[in-house]
């Protein structure tokens, strides 16, 4: 049985004034009712002390949404692994779609932050997923392979045992499109065949979790799909309301 995980993706939003109250409410709820799953919540770096501060204690995990794949030193705007175990981070994305598409990541460079994650403690949540014309040409299997394999290669199937891997379409990331349950399905299969290929144990182990307008609307008919471990949340993550519906529908 893989425990369900939601993971909310605060991408650059926050301000300490609403961050209080969305964390509170967080906390406050999560305390209350001890979710049978469990909840993250990657916010923008000047906050990761406002999150630990509010949400120490509560069964709320906070991380990162990027790292630097190098160690600490002459890396001016970069934040190290190390940096976040320091604020008690339990995970951090790397790989998102945006950073690959804005900020040039390749799939060797994710490779390497998820290494320097791994190798800080932290769980690196591995995002994958095609874009809209990579879909339309049949290529979203070849697309998803080749990120998952650039950190296979890196890392070796075992590390896969203490990460997560988010599949992220590209094309239904703050759209309002949202991937059906059985197109999620289907690539969530092929992302656990694929790692089964190399180890059928870490394959039936590894949480692969959907992203891509996830509301508290949809969430429930993605997370009852065999091969959807749970979610990864933009936009919804910022409403308090919908972010809790939604790790209501995971619990
Ligand atoms: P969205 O974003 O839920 O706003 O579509 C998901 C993500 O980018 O992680």
């Amino acid at each position: 049985m893989r425990t369900k995980l939601v993971a909310g993706n605060w991408k650059m939003n926050g301000r300490l004034h609403d961050n209080a109250a969305l964390l509170t409410s967080l906390q406050l709820t999560a305390t209350k009712l001890k979710w049978g799953c469990q909840v993250t919540v990657c916010v923008p770096c000047p906050y990761l002390t406002q999150a630990r501060a509010i949400l120490s204690g509560s069964p709320v995990m906070w991380g990162g949404q990027d790292v630097s794949e190098h160690g600490d030193g002459a890396y001016t705007g970069e934040v190290s692994a190390g940096m976040l175990t320091d604020l008690h981070c339990t995970h951090v994305l790397v790989g998102h779609s945006e950073r690959r598409a804005l900020f040039g990541e390749s799939d060797q460079g994710v490779a390497a932050k998820f290494a320097a994650a791994l190798g800080a403690g932290l769980v690196p949540i591995l995002c994958v997923g095609e874009t809209l014309a990579e879909r339309e040409a049949g290529i979203t299997g070849e697309v998803v392979t080749r990120q998952l394999d650039a950190v296979l290669a890196r890392s070796g199937v075992a590390a896969l045992a203490k990460a997560v891997v988010a599949y992220e379409p590209v094309w239904a990331i703050g759209t309002g499109k949202t991937a059906s349950p059985q197109q999620a399905q289907e690539v969530h299969a092929l992302i656990r065949a694929r790692v089964a290929r190399d180890d059928a144990a870490v394959a039936g182990g590894l949480r692969i979790l959907y992203g891509g307008s996830v509301k508290a609307a949809n969430a429930a008919e993605l997370f009852a799909m065999p091969d959807i471990d749970g979610g990864l949340i933009g936009g919804a993550s910022l409403v308090a309301a919908e972010f809790i519906a939604i790790c209501a529908a995971a619990a």
